[in-house]
Parts: C-alpha cells; structure tokens; sequence
C-alpha cells in the first residue's frame, strides 16, 4: 500500500518542484549600478560583467592562434568544390545561375594558421603599411575569415562592408576610413571599378575569385590599381615570412558599416575587448558547445552576429563550413535540380538565422503539408498539436518518449532539410514572431536561442536561454552586459510602472564600443560613460523586464509622434495591433504633427480582398481598379477599428483615413529591409502625394 503511495507522490512532488522551479527561475537580477537611475538588470550567474573567457587572451588573434595550437589536426575551415556553374533560362526568357557543388574541401586548424600568418605576410609584401586600412567587402567564404585573422595578426583595423550596401554607402565608407587596399570577391571588384574615379586612396584590391574581371584592366594598366588573387598574396607571404605585431585588446579590431534605415551608413568602431567579451559571453550560453560542434556559416559576415559567431566556433574547436542563403538547401534556388544542397552535405548541429529566414522556412513546410491530404496533414496536426501542449506544459514534457516518437513519425523529413542533426538555432538581428519560434522549436526539435543586441554593442545584450520556453522574449542580460531601463516620460513609459518596470533600454559593459568612426557628435549623443567608468549605450528601444529578468522588447523611441493636441501615438505598436486585419498585408501609420488625426498606407492582401468582393458581388477590371472603390476602402477601414478595438488602442490611435495600395512592399523595391522592417523614410518619400491627398 505504502509503495503505491509513494508511487503515486513522488512524480506529484517531481512535477510541481519542475513547476514552481520552472516559474521562479531568476534569469536575471535587479543590481546597483551607477550612471544614469534605472532599473538594472544583471546575469544572475555573473556578478560582474565577463571581459574574457580565457585566462591571459584578450584578443581575437591570441585567441585563434591558441585554439590552432590545441585542435592543431582537426578540420577548422571547409567550402563545397564547385563541379559545375550552368545557366538555366526559364519560360519568359530570364536566365538563372544553376551550381552543382560536391563535397566540402578542408583546411585544418593548423594548416589554417599557417594560410593566416602567410596572408598577413604577403600584406606586407604587398606594401600595405600596418597602420591604414582594409577593407573586405564580399559575401561569406572562406577567405573572409583568413583575411580577417590575417590582419588581426599584424594589427591591421579592417573595414566591413555589406555586400548588399548600395553605390553610394559603399563610396562614402571607403572614402571616410581611407582604405588603401580592398579584399573582394570579383563581382564586388565590378562595383567597385564602376566607382573607382571616386576612390582617391586605394591602391590595391586582391580579389578572392582567381579570374579577374577584365573591366580592371585600365586601372590596371595606367598604374592606378595593383589587383593580385588571393592565392598570389599567400604565395607572396610564404616566400617572404615576417613576424607577427600582434594588436592590443583596446585596438581597434572592426570599423563595421551596416544599412540604417535613414541617411548614410555609420561605421561603428569595435575593439579586440568588445568583440572578445561578447564572444566570451555568448559561449556559456549555448548548451554544451565544444569541439565536436559542426556550424553553418552562411549568414553576412559583415554583420557582427556572423563575426562573433565563428569566431566562437574557432574558440571551441569546432568545425566551420561555408554555405549562402541561396544553395543552403536541396531546393535552394542557386542549386542544380538533383544535386545537394550545403545543410543536406555538410550536416550542421548548430546554426544562426535571421528571422526572415525561419519565416521562409515555416512556409515552406506549411506549404508542403497544406498540400498533402488525409492521414499524412491529419497525422502533422496531431502532432503538432500535441508537441505545443507539451511545450507549452512543464519542461519535462517537452523532451519525452512521445517527442522521439514524433519526431521519428512527423518531423524526421521536416528535420532532414537542414541535415537532420540541429541541435542549437541562434536567432537575432530582428525579433522572431512568436509563431514562427514555436514552429520551428517544435518541427525541428531544436531550442531556438534569441538575442536581443546592436552593433554599437557588438551584438551583445540579451539572449534567452536554452530552457526558457516563452515566445516573444528576448532573455536576460549576456554575463557581459548590465541591462537598465530608464524613464521616457514623453513617451508614457517609467520604471515605476506596473505590473513591470518599462523604459528605454540602456546597456552598459565591456560589450558596448567606443563609437562611430569620425563622428564625435552621434557618438556623444547616444554614448555615456558613468562616475564609475562604465560605457552605456542608449539603444532608443523600449523595453519591459518581467519578473524572471527577462526583457522584451515592445517599442522604439524614434516611432514615438506627437499629435497636434499633445498625445502621443506609438506607430509600431498600433501598426502591430491593426496588421492583424485579414485584409492587410502591410502598413505604415503617418502623423503629420499639425493635425489631430494619424493615416495610414496599407497593402492590401489580394485574395482576401478579392474574395470579398466576389462575395458582395462587386465588379473590376483589375485589383488597383478595386483597392479604389469606395466600398472597398470602407470595408478595410471597418475591419482597422474591429482590430483597434481588440487591441483596446485609443481613439485617436485609429487612422482617420486610409490609402489602399495593391502592389506589396518588398525589399528590392527599397520600401522594406531585408529582415522585412518597414523604412518609414522611403514609404513616406515614395508615397508622399498620397499622404498630403489623406490630408487634404
Ligand atoms: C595598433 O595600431 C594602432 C593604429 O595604428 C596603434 O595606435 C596601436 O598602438 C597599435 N598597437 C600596438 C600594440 O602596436
Ligand atoms: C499556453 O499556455 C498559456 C498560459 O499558460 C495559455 O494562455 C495558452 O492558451 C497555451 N497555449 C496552448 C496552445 O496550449
């Protein structure tokens, strides 16, 4: 009787500690910091912020010469022989570049090395005088990150620029740092010929492709430009070897510039302590990571998400193969039908993706099922149905006997896309939707890490951790960063607000950089160092810590407009709650502060519109024909108020009129990011007769 009894209590008692233990679990504590009052937040494992994780290593050189002295033989760096590039022409004449790629070719840790010190020496050779400038402007490959090692090694800051960055970002980020010798892959070289009248301090490019574009040869020739291949500066280093000058933990290692969504590009200016210190701080996040972790590099480079991420990779002995969004998998559009694609060969265990890119996902997979009829869709609802409920339960039931079942019956084909052995996704850059996190948790099997952080703070800040299994969170502080919330009363937001402080977010640590590259002015601005010698960066983000010390991130501060009468309208939280419209596929909320009303633009979603018109019965000749009609413009405006009302917004957070579009924002038509933000800048300016027309 007694051994049922126990029996019986034992799991009771086992399923309420994982409970109460479950939500208690402090990820984060309040902490008394200096500078500017708030409400701060620390790891609450670490207390104080972590600068290294290694004893006597205090630059991103040291470190990758130690860890290719311990994992000398292993495998470090790996790319896909190309076997064949084939043109493909579709129907209506356009043509697509077809790659059949083979197996991963491998440089080991210590052969690897060696190509660094040689890369660095053949620098030298070249003439590049360590004080001035590199650039790399190319797409992620292999010989990205030779070169960034190559000139770490001799002290050489390097300029990132995004492959994607327009004519004019690009022109103004070599001019301002005076780059003298560009690294680029040679479709980079071809932009860059285009503008090199414009170029006054570069003299070199050593291109990574070994056919050079013939368009340099006038450079070339009239002894404007020196270009040698990348294979040319090795060979040059191996023959004429010279010692290292290795840099100091407070030199500058990166000047990064990325794409803001107004003006000019800022290079923000990192030091070998910054990056370390998030690299330090992000590798005790990532569950059991070491040597025997396989990763997929393919997002850019130039964004410090990727830099930090391989270079934690190397620190831990892991292995690196390179990859791009567009052959990553069987069906990628870049790969030859029937060939393989980088996830299916290389077979990653741990990745990092962009939002965007595991919203992609989860449509494809949605896709694929909605199309698959009877048991097969019956037997995924189920499962994922019952996986949620477990997810959403106690933690124990998320890794049970049932989810092997399920993953063997269900998830198995979903998993194989990526190469079937995920075990870590890292996701940051933008906030995920809750809805893609739980998907992809669930048909992956995998946790999804998710952090919140800026270049100005070398990516780090927040990042949730593996058994956190709450969506719309970005997690508690990085061991290496405090997190403050500070009073916006403007914008209605203070640390005494309840149930949860909220306010803008404010991160301070050996994370946060020195500032912009020639401009004192922003830097002094957004920068603030404290009586006790802490940096802080103002991020201009509003954010909300609960209880555990998690954040989330709920406003901007720059989206923050003042009506005519004074009260003050967030556009991202009232577009966040009006987009929930069936009939929006986009939308921008305008104020023009000398009225007492907001407008909207919004994209219309074409077969919800349009099967509502054929429902009333309306007539048109074509879809912009019917975003016109009145009838129409009512029926979407209606549907705004049902969702404004849900949303419990304020009256004169309603958009008194609207315009319907009926083309989609994209980001090749530069009204939205590449993570899919809005760019109020560009939507207002394009659309800019149709907001005075609202307001006429
Ligand atoms: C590294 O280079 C910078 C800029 O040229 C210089 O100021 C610094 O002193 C150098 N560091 C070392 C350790 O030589
Ligand atoms: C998950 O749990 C939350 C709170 O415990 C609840 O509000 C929500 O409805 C649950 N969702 C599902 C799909 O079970």
């Amino acid at each position: 009787m007694s051994v049922y009894i126990v029996g019986a209590v034992v799991p009771l008692v086992l399923t309420l500690l994982a409970q109460s233990s479950k939500k208690m679990k402090k990820r984060g504590v309040p902490v008394d910091v200096g500078g500017e009052p708030g409400y701060a937040i620390r790891n609450s494992q670490f207390t104080s912020p972590v600068e290294t994780a290694w004893e006597g290593i205090s630059t991103l050189a040291e470190l990758f010469e130690q860890a290719c002295k311990q994992h000398r033989d292993k495998y470090l760096l790996g790319t896909r022989k190309l076997i064949s590039r084939d043109v493909e022409t579709s129907g209506d004449g356009r043509s697509f570049e077809k790659l059949h790629l083979g197996e991963y070719e491998w440089l080991t840790y210590g052969k690897a090395f060696e190509v660094v010190c040689s890369f660095a020496s053949g620098l030298a050779e070249l003439g590049h005088k360590k004080e001035e400038r590199v650039a790399i402007f190319a797409d992620t490959r292999e010989e990205w990150f030779i070169a960034l090692q190559g000139c770490f090694r001799r002290n050489v800051t390097v300029v990132t620029i995004y492959a994607s960055l327009g004519e004019e970002a690009l022109c103004h980020s070599l001019i301002e740092t005076e780059v003298t010798t560009v690294i680029c892959g040679n479709k980079e070289l071809k932009k860059l010929v285009d503008i090199s009248g414009q170029l006054d301090t570069v003299k070199r490019v050593i291109c990574m492709d070994d056919d050079i574009p013939s368009n340099t040869l006038p450079l070339v020739r009239s002894g404007i430009w020196t270009v040698t291949s990348f294979a040319d500066v090795e060979r040059l280093g191996r023959g004429n070897p010279i010692d290292a000058d290795l840099p100091h933990s407070s030199d500058v290692a990166v000047i990064m510039y990325t794409s803001g969504s107004t003006g000019l590009p800022k290079g923000v200016m990192m030091t070998h302590h910054n990056v370390l210190a998030t690299v330090s701080a992000v590798m005790t996040i990532v569950p059991d990571l070491g040597s025997k972790d396989i990763y997929l590099a393919y997002l850019p480079l130039a964004h410090i998400l990727e830099l930090a991420a391989e270079n934690i990779v190397v620190a831990v002995g892991g292995v690196i193969g390179y990859g791009s969004p567009l052959t990553l998998t069987d069906t990628g559009s870049k790969i030859k039908k029937g060939t393989k694609g980088d996830a299916t060969v290389l077979r990653p265990t741990i990745m990092t993706a962009v939002p965007a890119i595991l919203d992609r996902v989860r449509d494809g997979v949605r896709k694929k099922v909605d199309a698959k009829r009877g048991l097969a869709k019956r037997l995924f609802d189920l499962a994922y149905a019952r996986r949620l409920s477990a997810i959403n339960g106690s933690w124990f039931g998320a890794w049970g006997l049932e989810k092997l079942l399920w993953d063997f019956l269900v998830f198995r084909n979903v998993q194989a896309v990526l190469g079937g052995r995920i075990r870590f996704l890292l996701s940051g850059g933008a906030p995920l939707s809750a809805d893609t996190q739980r998907f992809i948790n669930i048909c992956l099997g995998a946790p999804i890490g998710q952090g919140y952080g800026l270049t100005e703070t070398c990516a780090g800040a927040t990042f949730s951790e593996v058994d956190d299994t709450s969506v719309g969170r970005v997690g508690s502080p990085l061991p290496c960063s405090f997190v403050k919330l500070i009073d916006w009363p403007e914008g209605g937001y203070r640390t005494s607000d309840s149930p949860m402080p909220r306010g803008e977010i404010v991160i301070g640590g050996p994370n946060v950089t020195p500032g912009y590259f020639k401009n004192e002015e922003k830097t002094k601005e957004v920068y603030k160092v404290d009586e006790r010698g802490m940096r802080w960066f103002y991020t201009g983000d509003i954010g909300m810590f609960h209880s555990d010390g998690c954040l989330e991130i709920i406003d901007r501060k720059k989206d923050i407009v003042k009506l005519q009468h004074g009260e003050y309208i967030s556009l991202g939280k009232v577009e966040v709650a009006l987009i929930v419209s069936p009939y929006v596929d986009n939308i921008m909320l305008h104020v023009d502060p000398f009225h007492s009303f907001s407008v909207a633009l919004v994209v219309a979603c074409q077969p919800a519109v349009e099967e509502w018109a054929s429902k009333q019965g309306i007539s048109f000749t074509d879809f912009a024909d019917l975003c016109q009609k009145t009838e129409t413009l009512a029926e979407v405006h209606a549907s705004l108020v049902q969702a404004a009302k849900k949303a419990r917004l304020e009256k004169f957070e309603i958009p008194a009129k609207i315009k319907l579009l009926s083309t989609p924002w994209t980001p090749e038509s530069g009204l939205v990011t590449a993570s899919l933000k809005i760019k109020r800048e560009a939507i207002r300016k394009a659309f800019s007769d149709d907001l005075t027309k609202l307001y006429a």
